[in-house]
């Protein structure tokens, strides 16, 4: 195999986990829309967005790098609403079993991050070993918006913990959210590389 195909399939293991955590974003949303949580709902589809966005970035990184063209490996489901909600009905749950599944759901949503920081980190430091130096800073950018959305969750929970997962509690800091991720939203949509980079607009 050749050495530059080797690097460009490293790359599509980072891909091919973008497309499953946009799956694992769409389906939080919907898990926290669906238990009255409108401020989580909008940080999945925040993350969503973002990550939806960054999975392009990668994808032309490998095409304009390596000059090759490999398919994605786009899983069906995220397995993660249905496994949780086991087919309740929005209005007859009870309160204590929203409490639980809004835990359950944030503890799930830090152990995909941790594994995909664990998979980013690997394949960083496998092309560091093999001298791609330049694709080792394109991942290592990656590396750090994932960790820093790990420690955003894992202070988040904390957070929780100390109020016993308290469903008013949290429910009333859901405003607060929503409008930090509504803002984040726009940022994204509207900052100096907007969703492509200058450098990557045709030019005419
Ligand atoms: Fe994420």
């Amino acid at each position: 195999m050749r050495h530059n195909s080797m690097s460009a399939k490293l790359l599509m293991e980072v891909s091919d986990r973008f497309q499953g955590a946009e799956l694992f974003h769409r389906e939080s949303a919907d898990l926290m829309h669906f238990l009255g949580f409108l401020g989580f709902s909008l940080l999945h589809e925040y993350q969503l967005l973002s990550e939806s966005i960054e999975q392009r970035r990668v994808k032309r990184y490998i095409t304009s790098t390596y000059h090759v063209y490999l398919p994605d490996l786009i899983p069906e489901s995220a397995g993660l609403a249905a496994q949780l909600l086991e087919g309740k009905d929005r209005l007859e749950i009870s309160c204590e079993e929203v409490a639980t599944i809004l835990k359950h759901a944030f503890e799930v949503y830090a152990e995909w991050e941790e594994n995909t920081l664990e998979l980013y980190q690997k394949v960083a430091a496998d092309l560091l070993k093999s001298g791609e130096i330049s694709a080792f800073h394109f991942v290592s950018e990656i590396v750090r918006d994932v960790k820093e959305e790990l420690t955003a969750i894992n202070d988040m929970i904390i957070g929780f913990n100390a109020m016993d997962w308290d469903k008013a509690q949290i429910q009333a800091e859901q405003n607060t959210y929503f409008e930090r991720y509504e803002k984040l939203a726009r940022e994204l949509l509207s900052g100096s590389q907007g969703i492509v980079a200058p450098s990557t607009r045709p030019t005419s």
